[in-house]
């Protein structure tokens, strides 16, 4: 496979809204993003997606985009966009903005226009429909609940959502919409641009003509992601938007892709995909349940294992993952892959060092660093995601109590990723001087950037090794390419695999349990221990890995 310039890269994910505040109004902002690239770039980082700062209404912070040419007064100006494109090319970083395209804002002037004249120009952007013997077009459910068709005030018409009524879905059927949306991509990738991640994208393809498919809950309703299963053809919208854009301009794309099938993937991530490379949500989709939050599970630390090994297997050949743990849609990956016995700064590193050196684009989500946790949430009225609110009404409707409820919000709500980022241990974390829009996570006093700065065993500088191991001109080749084999797969809490560079291997173990594990390495070649959370012990050939212990070996 061809090299690619953004294989050797790391990435890191801003939530705009949490950064970093710079003029007081409790909400972060660019000039926040440009006070703190200094910190990332000693972090290595040289991909930075920044969540959504378009003109947004914010009924879904900011993936509801009312004008995809304009920046949001509230994160700052198209100058100080144009400042951070300057100022991270110095750094050698990338600059990745989020491309929301499935959907647009309510308040966008194309649906406006529409809903003048849902059968006009602007109606054939959308989706629009009327009841045919009293019945909607199709019984599909919205992620944020309930129907996906909203009735258009005053009239008899309908429009279609797949996410919230403020988010309608864009018609990618009408040719005009996609030369539309390519003309605005390349617009800014001609301002500097390194590319995009392409959010919610295996929605632009509907299964058409609409038609009802079972109901899986007693609503009546059919899940989005069953009846996408159904539609077909989404290559050619895809294979389009490459050539169109990133194609054009060698740029970076990384997908939000779910539920890819094993045979797809060299189209979605191979050397002419549609993507470069897309997200792995193998772990984060174990154990959840269509019926929603209420009924999910935990994956265990052995499925969390099985879901990277099966990825890392599946795209051998096809292209490159990009690995995350958490994102601004999940939970803290500390707070839910980790069994809570490892909740603490040993553990952590463990579950760091696993996800980061498999073979992939590492992704590092704000606050990650540091080791940032989930919030633990009493009340809703704490809780500002709309997905997190829908999702406490459906534990309403199955007759949970309150207080259960609030404790699978607590588990699962997207605002635990979207706490303030936590800079010091002065009042708000150091993240604002005036009222956070979200709530800072009162840990702030334990958890935060400046003491890890000071203290050379902290997460941030276990990150930081992590990062520059991954960069060194010694292993960075094994690192980026390497194919990866499990080890011991079987063995019940451990998890180690190599990466193989030929002559040399990197090898990768961690003790999940919380009593010692012996591993035997039968491997005449020599061992040199790059890098470990705990002093690293042997008898004879194998390792004695502590409870929580993770060691990284060079071998030969
Ligand atoms: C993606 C985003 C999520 C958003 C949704 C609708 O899944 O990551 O935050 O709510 O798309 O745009
Ligand atoms: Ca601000």
């Amino acid at each position: 496979m061809k090299r690619k310039w953004w294989q050797n890269k790391i990435a890191y994910q801003i939530y705009p809204k949490s950064f970093q505040d710079t003029n007081g109004d409790g909400i972060g902002d660019i000039p926040g993003i440009i006070k703190r690239l200094d910190y990332l770039q000693e972090l290595g980082i040289g991909i930075l997606w920044i969540s959504p700062v378009y003109v947004s209404p914010c009924a879904d912070q900011g993936y509801d985009i009312a004008d995809y040419y304009a920046i949001d007064p509230m994160f700052g100006t198209m100058a100080d966009m144009e400042e951070l494109l300057k100022e991270a090319d110095k750094r050698n970083i990338k600059i990745v903005m989020d491309l929301v395209v499935n959907h647009c804002s309510d308040e966008h002037e194309w649906f406006r226009k529409a809903c003048e004249d849902p059968e006009g120009e602007y109606g054939k952007y959308f989706y629009f429909a009327k009841k045919e013997n009293g019945k909607l077009p199709c019984n599909w459910r919205s992620y944020f609940g309930g129907s996906v068709w909203e009735p258009l005030a005053g009239t008899d018409w309908y429009y279609f959502h797949s996410f919230h009524k403020k988010q309608p879905d864009l018609n990618w059927e009408n040719p005009k919409v996609r030369e539309e949306v390519y003309k605005m991509m390349n617009w800014w990738l001609e301002k500097g641009l390194g590319g995009y991640r392409v959010d919610a994208i295996i929605n632009i393809k509907k299964p058409l003509p609409f038609q009802d498919y079972p109901a899986d809950r007693t609503d009546g309703l059919c899940d989005m992601s069953e009846v996408l299963k159904h539609a077909s053809g989404i290559g050619d919208f895809l294979g389009e938007m490459r050539d169109e854009t990133f194609y054009k301009y060698d740029a970076f794309a990384v997908g939000e892709v779910f539920n890819e099938k094993e045979e797809e993937l060299k189209d979605f991530m191979g050397e002419n995909g549609y993507f470069s490379t897309i997200f792995d949500f193998s772990q984060t989709n174990a154990g959840k349940s269509p019926k929603g939050w209420y009924d999910n599970r935990i994956p265990t630390v052995d499925e969390y294992k099985q879901c990277c090994f099966n990825s890392q297997r599946k795209a051998e050949g096809s292209g490159m993952y990009s690995n995350i743990i958490e994102n601004h849609d999940e939970p803290r990956g500390v707070s839910y892959y980790l069994p809570e016995v490892a909740r603490h700064d040993m553990g952590k590193k463990l579950l760091a060092a696993e996800y980061f050196l498999l073979k992939g684009l590492p992704f590092i989500y704000q606050g990650q660093e540091l080791g940032m946790e989930n919030m633990a949430y009493t009340s809703i009225d704490q809780v500002n995601d709309i997905s997190s609110i829908a999702e406490y009404e459906e534990c309403m409707r199955v007759g949970m109590s309150k207080e259960d409820a609030m404790k699978v919000i607590s588990q699962y709500s997207r605002d635990n990723g979207r706490t303030p980022f936590q800079w010091d241990d002065t009042e708000n974390a150091g993240f604002t001087t005036g009222t956070p829009w979200l709530q800072v996570n009162p840990n702030y006093v334990r958890i935060n950037a400046k003491e890890q700065e000071q203290n050379s065993e902290s997460m941030l500088n276990f990150y930081r090794r992590l990062s520059s191991l991954r960069r060194s001109e010694k292993y960075e080749d094994i690192l980026v390419y390497g194919e990866t084999i499990p080890y011991l797969e079987e063995e019940h809490g451990l998890m180690a695999y190599f990466r193989k560079g030929g002559r040399q291997d990197i090898f990768v173990a961690g003790n999940f349990l919380e009593e010692e594990k012996i591993v035997p390495l039968q491997d005449s070649r020599e061992k040199q221990v790059l890098l470990s959370n705990a002093d690293v012990d042997w008898a004879g050939e194998s390792l004695i890995l502590k409870p929580f212990q993770v060691v990284v070996l060079s071998v030969g």
